[in-house]
């Protein structure tokens, strides 16, 4: 598979040392990359090959069982000083290109990863495609990171500036929940198992419940947080493609054409709600100073870098509407935010009631399938059986499969999959532009209720699951919040 020269622009950034050379790293080790595959980073700095060797060397240090082995994938990395703006730094870069082609005989096929902010991705890829760095010889791809826009509007700027340069099937925008392992499970799930495909739909499922809780706060990035909040920072990415998972059709083959089909069909099926619905079914919290777990925390507004006066969310909450037929009028419920109790990432499928024919001395669980995403993987289902003894009655029963990502050591990283998934020219685990249009339509009528200020911005403590009002908000469609109170209270 290898035959690829891979252009990374930002590459003495975060995102580059954590995630793009440790992937880069492991798909060498398992042989998806060998010996005909080059790296140039680009960055403003004046760094040397010997530089960027060296922090992509260690920033793969934690994987590293043979120096050897180690030091020739480094090898592989080529460092050029970069100004975005500037015409003639991009023909050294073609320059550069076209030499490490020849030399790792790449047969002309390049990949470009923006690992920068989006401001550039436009300038970017026009002047690729204007110094003719792009050349249209062997596959050539770009892979983007969010957030793509802060509105539709802005998205489709950003889109438009793209497609001058790359066609929609040569960009892969990373929405990296798609590369978890048990969110790309969710499809597996549904399809193999026909037991539940055959029920997954509004005569079997009462509800669907997404839970996004994160326990760390806005950290060190409360100057783009502060601009973003828990509604654009993951609903209108994650959330959206988790639920579009979930709600889709089953797509006619596990094709990337067929599946990405069903999941834009699911997006756009996705009732808008009108204004009243807007502030009688979605939430929005910041969390407020609280000692918890024996740590004191502070007030998002006395975070770094964030509006002493922000009205920005780091909580979010509502329930969307899937108009597919197959699930009209089930609440998808959705929870996300800051500082909540800890981080735990699930999915709740709530079967419905079905009257029973034990009397009501009996009280029945409803059967409930959970998917964790993360930091356990796995699933459970909540089922009713006989309680051992003499008398005749019903206790819960856990049917309960996880174990702890780490223990399986191999699993491979989100990033490893999805750059892995370029190579082999998969669009399936990243956002096509039409979901991307049909998320930000749902996203901007939500935001421009809330930013009228007719909603309360709820107070939640540090280190709680959100406001209350998340909890009224199920509890008015009769349902609450499915969460073992002893994992996360
Ligand atoms: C990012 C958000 O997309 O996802 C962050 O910008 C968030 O605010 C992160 O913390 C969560 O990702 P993960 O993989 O840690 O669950």
């Amino acid at each position: 598979m290898s035959k690829v020269l891979i252009t990374i622009f930002g590459a003495t950034g975060d995102l580059a040392k954590r995630k793009l050379y440790p992937s880069l790293y492991r798909l060498y080790k398992s042989g998806v990359l060998e010996e005909d595959f080059a790296v140039i980073g680009t960055a403003r700095r004046p760094w040397t090959k010997e530089m960027y060797e060296d922090v992509v060397h260690e920033s793969i240090s934690s994987l590293i069982e043979n120096e050897e082995d180690a030091k020739t994938f480094a090898s592989h990395f080529y460092y050029q000083a970069h100004d975005v703006n500037d015409s003639e730094h991009y023909e050294t870069l073609r320059e550069l290109s076209n030499e490490l082609g020849e030399k790792y005989d790449t047969d002309h096929n390049k990949v470009f990863f923006l690992a920068m902010a989006p401001e550039f991705f436009g300038t970017i890829a026009s002047h690729l495609k204007s110094e003719h760095i792009t050349d249209g010889k062997g596959y050539e791809r770009l892979i983007i990171e969010k957030p793509f826009g802060t509105s539709l509007a802005t998205a489709e700027k950003l889109n438009d500036d793209l497609s001058k340069a790359f066609s929609e099937d040569q960009i892969y925008r990373i929405d990296h929940y798609l590369g978890k392992e048990m969110i790309q499970n969710i499809f597996a799930i549904r399809f193999t198992n026909f037991v539940f495909e055959k029920i997954w739909n509004r005569d079997f499922i009462d509800n669907i419940q997404i839970t996004f809780a994160e326990s760390i706060g806005v950290e060190d990035r409360g100057g783009y947080y502060d601009h973003s909040g828990a509604l654009k920072d993951m609903v209108q990415n994650h959330i959206l493609q988790v639920l579009s998972l979930l709600a889709m059709d089953k797509p006619k083959t596990y094709h990337s054409k067929d599946i990405l089909a069903e999941k834009i069909k699911a997006l756009q099926s996705i009732k808008i709600p009108t204004t009243e619905e807007v502030k009688e079914d979605f939430v929005r919290g910041q969390y407020v100073e609280n000692d918890f777990n024996g740590q004191h925390f502070v007030s998002y507004r006395d975070e770094s870098q964030v509006d002493p006066e922000s009205t920005t969310e780091t909580f979010a909450s509502g329930a969307f509407f899937v108009n597919n037929g197959r699930f009209n009028d089930v609440p998808f419920f959705f929870r996300t935010g800051k500082r909540m109790t800890e981080k735990g990432t699930r999915i709740n499928i709530i079967f419905k009631k079905e009257d029973s024919i034990f009397g009501p001395d009996q009280k029945l669980q409803q059967n409930v399938l959970t998917i964790y995403i993360q930091p356990t993987e796995g699933f459970s289902f909540l089922m009713n059986g006989k309680e051992v003894g003499k008398d005749f009655n019903i206790g819960e029963i856990k049917l309960d499969f996880r174990h702890d990502a780490a223990i399986l050591g191999n699993s491979p990283e989100a990033y490893e999959k999805l750059i892995y998934d370029v190579l082999k020219g998969d669009g399936s685990n990243f956002t096509h532009w039409d979901e991307l249009k049909a998320s930000w339509t749902l996203i901007d009528k939500i935001v421009d209720v809330w930013s009228k200020n007719e909603v309360p911005l709820y107070d939640y403590k540090a280190g709680t699951m959100g406001p209350k009002a998340s909890f009224d908000l199920l509890e008015k469609y009769d349902t609450e919040w499915n969460w073992t109170p002893d994992e996360w209270y």
